[in-house]
């Protein structure tokens, strides 16, 4: 038996800022782009690895509003990645039951890769496996003004709005909130992702740059989880729904 295949309590929803491409490809001397690919190969072995451990949600931070003020070099690599992704991906994701939901401002995405995620969305809105967020020009202050807009076209009275009422018009609505964040890359920081989904997450801090970032280290995080004891301010833990 593996050590991770030893029974434990597994997070409902582990959220991952993917933090340390472009230091990943200088220390190789390459361009950021080609960090960011490699960044992807992570990606998918971590998607696979939830799906097959039975984790409930997955939320991964691709790209945010403020990573437009990247080069434009950069900005079109990580566009170009994203509709590979989703035209070599979709299947597989499809076929494993994934459910793929997209947070954030879908449509400031330019049209093609707006439009890929849409229909990823679409083909995989009735799968019952792993919940796969993936976070594109998401930012959590951005979405809870787009919540806020929701609840005030809905014409909300003043005393309806209440948390309940407010998670229910994020993005993530239905979902459970965030249980374990994980930031590789070596920075402490919650840089705008999912403010109001983490506020009784635990944050976990790996030093590995994401490319790196392997089964093993993903293993490493959930035992972490499971190590550690849930108060949630004195609530009794939540079990999501
Ligand atoms: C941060 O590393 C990473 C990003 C801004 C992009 C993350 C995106 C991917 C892994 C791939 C694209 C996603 C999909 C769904 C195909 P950084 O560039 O800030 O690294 P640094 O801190 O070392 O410079």
């Amino acid at each position: 038996m593996k050590p991770w295949e030893k029974p434990r309590r597994l997070p409902l929803h582990v959220a991952i800022i993917m933090d340390g491409n472009g230091r990943w490809a200088k220390k190789r001397g390459l361009g950021r782009a080609l960090g960011h690919r490699k960044g992807v190969e992570t990606l998918r072995a971590v998607v696979r690895e939830s799906s097959e451990l039975g984790i409930g949600v997955l939320s991964l931070y691709a790209f945010s509003t403020e990573n437009w003020s990247r080069s434009a070099e950069e900005v079109g690599a990580l566009m170009g990645l994203l509709l590979e992704f989703f035209a070599k991906e979709i299947d597989a994701l499809h076929a494993n039951r994934v459910r793929v939901r997209i947070l954030g401002d879908v449509e400031g995405l330019p049209g093609p890769q707006r439009d890929a995620a849409l229909a990823a969305m679409a083909r995989t809105a009735e799968n019952a496996g792993l919940q796969l967020n993936i976070a594109l020009n998401y930012g959590g202050r951005d979405e809870l003004v787009r919540a806020m807009r929701r609840l005030m076209r809905a014409g909300l009275a003043p005393e309806q709005v209440n948390e309940k009422a407010l998670a229910d018009a994020l993005d993530t609505a239905g979902q459970p909130d965030v249980d374990l964040m994980i930031r590789p890359g070596g920075e402490m920081r919650l840089s705008n992702f999912l403010l109001f989904q983490s506020a009784y997450a635990e944050f976990l801090f790996p030093g590995t740059l994401w490319p790196d970032f392997d089964v093993d280290a993903y293993h490493h995080a959930l035992d972490a989880y499971a190590a550690r004891e849930r108060r949630l301010g004195g609530r009794k833990e939540h079990g999501g729904e």
